[in-house]
C-alpha cells in the first residue's frame, strides 16, 4: 500500500523546474530553497516585520467615548457598527479561503510560506474585531451574524464565497484551462475584490474617526490591518500575474472581459453597501465620495492586473495614500504609530 508520495532520489530541485502552481509532485513542494519567487519570500519577511497583536492596543478611550450617550450621533453609531459587523466575519472568510482553497493548489513552497503567514494574520484580524466588539460591549451575536442579516453585506460576502465553493468541489482541479480560470476567479475575488476593494470603505470610515481622535484604539488597529492587507493584496496580484505568465492560454480576451465585468459588479455592491452604511453624511464623508473612492481604487486594482481601467475617478481621500505607507511616522493619532518591527519595540 502506498502511504506517501515521497520517494528517495538524488535529483535536486532547481529554480528552473519550479512553477507557482501545478508542480504536481514533479517538483518537491517541501523544499523552500532554492527560492525562485523572491517576491513571495520578501512579502513573508515584510509580514513578519509588521507583526502586531490586537490586545497590545488600548481600547480605554474608545470605551469611554462609546459609553458616552453624547459621544456619537445615531448615524455615526450605525456606520461604525456596520463597519465592525462586515469585518467581523470577512476576515474569517478570507482565512478559510486561503487554507481550504488556495493553499491546496498553490504548491510552490515560497508562496506557501507567505500563505501560512497570511493565514495567521487573518486570524489576528478576526481577533481584532472580536476584541473591539468585546471591549465596546457590542452585541456579539448581532455583530457576528450581521453578514447573514444585512443584505448589502451578504451580497459582498456571497460575491467571493461562491468562488470558495467552486474550488472546494472535490472534482475541481487546475490542470485544464477552465479549471485554472476558475481558480484565478477565486484569487481575483479575494485578493483583488474582497481585500482590495471591499475592505477599503471600512478603512476610510474608521480612519476618518481616528483622524478626529475618536475611536482611537479601533482606528489604530484598522491602521495595522490596512498595512497587512496592502501586502496581502500585492502578494495576491503578483501570484495572479505569475500564474497568467506561466499559463498564458488562460488570459483570453473573453476571460479578461469577464473579470472586468466582475470587478464592475463588485464596485456596484460596494457602493450599495456604503449607501446603506451612510444614508446621510457623517464627518464630511458620504456615500457619493466613498463611491468615487471605490471607483478610484477599483481602477488601481485593474491596472495592477494588467486590465483596462473603467472609471477615471479621482481620489477624494488623498490622505489614505499616506496612511497606507506607514513607513512614514504618523502623528495624527494621539497614540504613536511608527514603523512596527517587533512586539517589544512598541511604545504607547
Ligand atoms: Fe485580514
Ligand atoms: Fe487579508
Amino acid at each position: 500500500m502506498t502511504i506517501s508520495s515521497l520517494r528517495m532520489t538524488r535529483d535536486k530541485v532547481t529554480v528552473d523546474n519550479k512553477k507557482v502552481i501545478n508542480n504536481d509532485r514533479a517538483v518537491d513542494c517541501n523544499q523552500l530553497v532554492p527560492i525562485k519567487y523572491k517576491w513571495a519570500w520578501h512579502y513573508y519577511l515584510d509580514g513578519c516585520a509588521n507583526h502586531w497583536m490586537p490586545t497590545e492596543v488600548s481600547m480605554q478611550r474608545d470605551i469611554e467615548q462609546w459609553k458616552d450617550p453624547l459621544g456619537f450621533t445615531e448615524d455615526e453609531r450605525h456606520v461604525i457598527k456596520r463597519t465592525f459587523g462586515f469585518f467581523a466575519t470577512a476576515e474569517t472568510l478570507v482565512g478559510n479561503n486561503i487554507v481550504l482553497a488556495i493553499y491546496k493548489f498553490v504548491d510552490n513552497p515560497e508562496c506557501r510560506q507567505y500563505l501560512l503567514r497570511q493565514a495567521f494574520e487573518e486570524a489576528i484580524h478576526a481577533h481584532a474585531f472580536q476584541y473591539i466588539v468585546q471591549s465596546l460591549s457590542l452585541n456579539e451575536i448581532e455583530m457576528f451574524n450581521m453578514y447573514r442579516e444585512v443584505k448589502t453585506i451578504f451580497d459582498k460576502d456571497e460575491f467571493s464565497m461562491i468562488y470558495t465553493d467552486g474550488v472546494l468541489n472535490p472534482a475541481f482541479d487546475t490542470r485544464s484551462t477552465l479549471g485554472l480560470q476558475t481558480f484565478l476567479r477565486n484569487l481575483i475575488a479575494y485578493y483583488g475584490v474582497t481585500e482590495g476593494i471591499f475592505f477599503y470603505s471600512g478603512f476610510v470610515i474608521m480612519l476618518s474617526f481616528g483622524r478626529q481622535n475618536r475611536m482611537p484604539g479601533s482606528a489604530e488597529q484598522i491602521q495595522y490591518i490596512l498595512r497587512d492587507e496592502s501586502i496581502h493584496m500585492n502578494f495576491g496580484i503578483e501570484l495572479i500575474n505569475t500564474i497568467v505568465d506561466e499559463n498564458p492560454a488562460v488570459w483570453s480576451s473573453e476571460f479578461q472581459q469577464s473579470i472586468v465585468s466582475s470587478v464592475k459588479k463588485a464596485v456596484e455592491l460596494e457602493c450599495a453597501y456604503t449607501r446603506e452604511c451612510l444614508p446621510r453624511g457623517v464627518l464630511g464623508l458620504n456615500a457619493d465620495l466613498l463611491g468615487e473612492y471605490v471607483q478610484h481604487i477599483a481602477d488601481r486594482r485593474l491596472e495592477k492586473l494588467r486590465l483596462p481601467t473603467q472609471y477615471g475617478s479621482r481620489n477624494p481621500f488623498p490622505w489614505m495614500s499616506e496612511v497606507i505607507d506607514l513607513k512614514k511616522e504618523k502623528n495624527f493619532f494621539e497614540t504613536r504609530v511608527t514603523e512596527y518591527q517587533t512586539g517589544g519595540a512598541l511604545e504607547w
